[in-house]
């Protein structure tokens, strides 16, 4: 694998997410199924066709730039995976997992945007509008993701945690 340039590294970077966005889109379908909350599961299997069409727009990345997908794999969606799993092993209460499930889907989704951001920048930087433009979409697509997970955590925290 060729890592010596600035560009090498936005193909590495470039190549995590696309194996990140394809491991969140088996996760997102797997946590859907395990919550307690109507209202999150509808969001997160929306998240999910999402997730599915950004794997998309991502191809449409490498082809634009003349590669194809380094085969790396996405530590950080990998480590989030293998921590949910081991929660979930403890057999939690149902409202335990789905606020603990929600925290993971936030922890996804601002890993997300720091890696967007990162690879909007470095590719306006090089000058590439096409390139930055397919990304924004996407970061546009995890900020708002982010935004309706947090309000359905502050309402949750809200509902389980504050004092009557
Ligand atoms: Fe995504």
């Amino acid at each position: 694998m060729r890592l010596k340039e600035p560009r090498d590294l936005l193909l590495y970077e470039l190549s995590a997410i696309y194996a990140g966005e394809k491991a969140i889109a088996d996760m997102l379908k797997e946590v859907a199924g395990d919550v307690d909350d109507d209202n999150l599961a509808k969001m997160l299997k929306t998240h999910q066709r999402e997730t599915k069409d950004q794997a998309k727009i991502l191809d449409t990345c490498f082809k634009h730039l003349g590669e194809t997908p380094m085969d790396v794999p996405c530590g950080v969606i990998d480590a989030i995976r293998q921590e949910y799993r081991e929660f979930t092993a403890n057999k939690p209460a149902p409202q335990v997992l789905t606020m603990f499930a929600l925290g993971g889907a936030l922890k996804v989704e601002h890993f997300e945007i720091a890696t967007y951001r990162g690879l909007v920048d470095k590719a306006m930087m090089m000058g590439d509008t096409e390139l930055a433009q397919n990304l924004t979409t996407i970061l546009h697509q995890e900020e708002e993701t982010a935004g309706k997970l947090e309000r359905c955590a502050s309402e949750l925290d809200h509902k389980v945690l504050a004092p009557a």
